[in-house]
Parts: C-alpha cells; sequence; structure tokens
C-alpha cells in the first residue's frame, strides 16, 4: 500500500529523523515539520518550519496530507507548563488541523511511561487503568485522552503507539524489556499510517520482541505488525544483565524515583 502525501511533526528528532528515509521512499509527498530549521533530503520532502503551538501555522503546513505522524513535543520529564505547552496542546493542535483538513489518518506518539508503575511482573496491556511515572507521563495521558476525544466526536481514525526505548542498541538492564529498535519502530509507524481505515482508535505499546518485556504485543487485527528485534541479544554487552530482576520494582525504573519528578516543581 502506497502512503500517500505523510506529514511528519518533530521530523527533525531521533526518531523522525530515523524513520524519515524509510517512509520518504513509500510517500508520494514528505511533509516534514519542526520548531528547528530541516534540510531538504529528497524531491518528495516539503519543509515547514512550524511551532506546534501555533494552530493556523500547523494547520497550513498540514493542509494535503493524507496521514499524519505526530511526533513532535517533549520527550521526558520537563515542568509540567511546558509539557502541557509542547505536548497537549501541540497534540490538540494537530488533531484539530487533521479535523479541519479532512486527515484520514492520525498517528500519535504516546508512550510506555504511562503505565511506568505497574510493576516489572505485571504484564501490562493497553487497556489496563494508567499509572504515569512522572508529569511527562501525565502529558502523555492526556495525549491519548486527545486522540480517543477527535476519534469519537469526530470520527478521525487514530493509533497511539506507546513507544518503548527508542535506541539504536539497548545499553541499560532496563532496555532489556523496553528497547525499541530502529527496524521495528519503522514497522510500526508504518503498520499504524496503513492500518484498515475502519480502525476508529487504538493504542498499542510499539516495543522490540525482547525476551524480557512487560508489555504486551500489539493486537495482530489492530496493528499488522510483528517485531524481530530482541534486546537479549545484547546482554552480554550490558553491565547487571545477569543480575535477578525485582518483579515488584516499578517498570520506569529510576523515571519512578520522586527525585526525577521533584527537580522540575517550582519550590
Ligand atoms: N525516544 C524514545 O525512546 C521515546 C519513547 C517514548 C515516547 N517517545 C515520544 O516520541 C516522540 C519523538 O521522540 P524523540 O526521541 O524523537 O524526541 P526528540 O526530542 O528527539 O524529537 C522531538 C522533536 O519535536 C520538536 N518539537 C518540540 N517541541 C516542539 C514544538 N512546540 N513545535 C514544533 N516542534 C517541536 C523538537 O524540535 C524535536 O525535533 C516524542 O513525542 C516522545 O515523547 C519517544
Amino acid at each position: 500500500m502506497g502512503l500517500g502525501t505523510v506529514a511528519v511533526t518533530g521530523a527533525a528528532g531521533t526518531i523522525g529523523s530515523a524513520v524519515r528515509e524509510a517512509l520518504g521512499r513509500e510517500a508520494r509527498r514528505l511533509i516534514l515539520l519542526d520548531r528547528v530549521p530541516l534540510r531538504r533530503e529528497a524531491e518528495n520532502e516539503e519543509i515547514h518550519t512550524v511551532d506546534l503551538r501555533d494552530l493556523p501555522a500547523v494547520e497550513v503546513a498540514l493542509a494535503g496530507a493524507d496521514r499524519v505522524l505526530h511526533l513532535g513535543g517533549l520527550p521526558d520529564e520537563a515542568p509540567l507548563p511546558d509539557l502541557l505547552q509542547a505536548n497537549v496542546l501541540g497534540t490538540h493542535h494537530v488533531l484539530e488541523a487533521a479535523r479541519r483538513t479532512g486527515i484520514a489518518r492520525v498517528v500519535l506518539a504516546g508512550s510506555n511511561r504511562v503505565t511506568g508503575f505497574y510493576p516489572v511482573g505485571h504484564r501490562t496491556g493497553p487497556h489496563e487503568p494508567v499509572r504515569p511515572d512522572g508529569l511527562y507521563g501525565v502529558s502523555k495521558v492526556a495525549v491519548e485522552a486527545l486522540g480517543q476525544l477527535y476519534a469519537d466526536k469526530f470520527g478521525l481514525s487514530v493509533i497511539c503507539l506507546r513507544i518503548g526505548s527508542f535506541e539504536r542498541v539497548p545499553t541499560e538492564v532496563r532496555h532489556l524489556a523496553t528497547w525499541l529498535s530502529p527496524r521495528d519502530a519503522i514497522g510500526y509507524v508504518r503498520a499504524a499510517l496503513t492500518a484498515a481505515p475502519s480502525t476508529r482508535f487504538a493504542t498499542a505499546y510499539a516495543v522490540s520482541a525482547n525476551t524480557r518485556r512487560f508489555w504486551e504485543l500489539p493486537d495482530p487485527a489492530v496493528l499488522a505488525y510483528v517485531p524481530v528485534d530482541d534486546a537479549e541479544l545484547h546482554a552480554r554487552d550490558i553491565p547487571g544483565a545477569g543480575l535477578p530482576s525485582d518483579p515488584d520494582a516499578p517498570q520506569a525504573g529510576p523515571y519512578a524515583l520522586p527525585e526525577f519528578t521533584l527537580e522540575h516543581l517550582t519550590p
């Protein structure tokens, strides 16, 4: 299936840069948005330097897109006002521009950190109540809720990928469970962009086929991608990989510690 015209927000970022070439090969046109300037690298690319907080500018940039991959935003713990602006308001603007311009499919970058307080020993699925491990996780809960709202109320087709730890290779013990390889990231993104139009709203963890993973893989009826990489193949290079893990510890690991959030709270 061709991808038609695909818009990618946050295209200058880590994941945007990693999926750009693969999407560009299948898209008729690739609209790349970021607040930092990008360089055009292929004939079918179109660049927009846009802040997601600027709804009219987002709407102009997304005009004519068939599908949107929304990656733009703050990817980690930050003061709540910043997260509300970049992640919540930014996502609202992308969904609102999609509604106004009639875009068929929106793929949202959710995060595994919406459920970071479930224990390591608990195999977690996308339909369980959220347990965010910090303010960033809370902002991603709102991102998912906005997607659900726009699907239910306005009939948009929205797929929310709860992305694991996107890394070239896993480098820490937590990654043995949470790693998302570049190859699997491309697979998940492509599957989400092309999933059946009848899918109104779906949430799925985007994680590699890690032996130690604690999240369910997506329902194949919703997302037709089976991950291929396994962080276990890198375990011998990771200090502490052989030590037993505590099944009661939070899945978020150090992100669940109070200090991680406290430094972003005003005194
Ligand atoms: N990298 C991971 O392991 C991971 C894990 C879970 C979820 N995610 C989510 O995936 C998405 C992409 O992550 P990433 O690692 O590529 O992050 P990144 O920080 O490398 O990229 C994000 C991009 O968004 C842009 N951006 C931020 N605020 C913006 C604004 N107001 N207007 C326009 N552009 C703005 C930044 O300039 C940047 O290029 C994020 O939404 C992140 O929360 C990433």
